[in-house]
């Protein structure tokens, strides 16, 4: 976020701008790794160095071994910067790391600092990937360290992804769309909505800022889609998704209940994440409310269809947000399991008999995926229909009955959905 308005403060030129942006998102993504590649160039620990330093160290550490700047450049700019910290000994220090690092390349580097920590150290290291969420994919692949599988999830989930549009069904067809996106633009693989970008600012399309077309990965169309197409054998008026902000499934689910004659309800707890829902909504007529999920009120006859699209760690999504890898914990899951039950439960309760809850999440860790669908199929209250059928011409699916989608598999963030039919 702070990046483009000071990109457009300091008014570089686009080829700089784009040097900036590489540096700077770059040097975000692969945090943990150039930070361990500091500390054995370094005789302090990492922790203990100056910020701004250990910042212009990251960034020169980038350039040397990630970019094809040349290594002298690389570290004078970063000595330059240096002296701009106010801190005396900053430039000598910068300058003695630098000339370190310089010594190996990339490759060398990540088999130095893995070597005593094994092969999913390596793979976790290479792709910048914290180690705890690589044993996460490998755990939701069956995949062990040595498979070529885990290492295409990790390079997918390290790449620049594409930008992915939704033409909201009823305001604009995906051919108006496609025809405005820009000749690099394809029609999206799987969902009739979808169109994947080839570059640009969708920001500066027309659909995009009156809210007839959206940005939002295909795999969260396909999710949405699942739950308006799933069999509910009867009444299909009232829908509701639970946890909505900032509501780009609300908006897709309201398109395609208008288009039915159904209504939606779209619930969330944060006012200002509802302020969102209410925008992305504006066009269909859609009730907002704000409030806990779980004190949402039974209706008379229940719901037909419900999202539960729930907070989870966002594993799913963490090559669209570069440093949010870093900031995730394994210490957040336990609290985040607990609310996805408790609100998978309590939509369970909203349903009328055979209506169907699609419980979503950006994750494909199996705590808040398959572990919270078991914990709630234990209760005996629903059964675990198979999502498949409702992810036409989707490949690469596992079989299973629920459906996890993947970055390498489906160039689509690591949506996972499961449909629950009330009984
Ligand atoms: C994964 S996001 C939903 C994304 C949304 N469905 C979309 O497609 O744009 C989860 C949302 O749940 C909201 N939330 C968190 N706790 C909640 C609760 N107890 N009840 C309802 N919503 C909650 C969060 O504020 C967040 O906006």
């Amino acid at each position: 976020l702070a990046l483009p308005a000071l990109l457009s403060e300091r008014g570089l030129s686009s080829r700089d701008a784009g040097l900036a942006t590489e540096l700077s998102y770059g040097t975000v993504r692969a945090l943990g790794t150039l930070d361990d590649i500091i500390g054995q160039c370094s005789s302090r620990p990492v922790a203990d160095l100056d910020r701004p330093v250990l910042d212009i160290l990251r960034l020169g550490t980038y350039q040397l071994l990630r970019t094809r700047i040349p290594s002298h450049a690389g570290v004078y700019a970063s000595v330059e910067l240096a002296r701009t910290t106010g801190n005396e000994r900053a430039a000598g220090l910068v300058n003695a790391v630098l000339r370190k690092v310089a010594r190996r390349d990339w490759y060398a580097w990540i088999a130095a600092i893995s070597a005593e920590r094994g092969p999913l150290a390596r793979l976790a290291a290479q792709y910048a990937h914290p180690e705890w969420i690589a044993a996460a994919f490998a755990d939701a692949l069956s995949a062990g360290p040595e498979d070529a599988e885990l290492e295409l999830a990790l390079a997918a989930d390290d790449a620049r992804p594409q930008t992915h549009l939704v033409a909201r069904p009823g305001a604009i067809s995906r051919t108006e769309l496609l025809a405005l996106a820009g000749p690099n633009a394809t029609a999206g693989p799987y969902s009739p909505y979808a169109v994947r970008l080839g570059g640009g600012d969708p920001g500066a399309l027309e659909p995009i800022r009156t809210g007839r077309a959206g940005v939002q990965d295909e795999g969260s169309q396909l999710c949405a889609i699942a739950l308006a197409n799933v069999d509910t054998g009867g009444r299909d008026e009232r829908w509701l998704d639970l946890c909505a902000g900032p509501g780009g499934k609300a908006a897709l689910l309201a398109a395609l209940a208008a288009g039915r004659g159904a209504h939606l309800r779209a619930n969330e707890l944060r006012e200002h994440r509802a302020a969102l829902v209410r925008q992305a909504t504006a066009r269909w007529n859609v009730e907002v409310t704000v409030g806990d999920g779980v004190a949402v009120e039974p209706i008379a006859g229940g719901y037909d269809r419900i999202i539960v699209d729930a907070p989870c760690t966002g594993l799913g999504a963490l090559r669209r947000r570069p440093e949010a890898r870093w900031r995730r914990d394994p210490s957040d899951l336990a609290e985040l399991t607990d609310l996805q039950l408790r609100l998978l439960g309590h939509a369970v309760t909203l349903l009328r008999p055979g209506g169907v809850v699609a419980y979503v999440t950006c994750s494909p860790h199996r705590a808040e995926t398959g572990g919270v669908v078991e914990r709630l199929t234990e209760a005996g209250q629903v059964d675990l229909i198979d999502a498949r059928p409702y992810f036409p011409g989707v490949d690469k699916l596992d079989q299973t009955p629920t459906v996890q989608l993947w970055p390498h598999r489906q160039g689509t963030d690591a949506m996972f959905c499961a449909l629950l039919r009330r009984r």
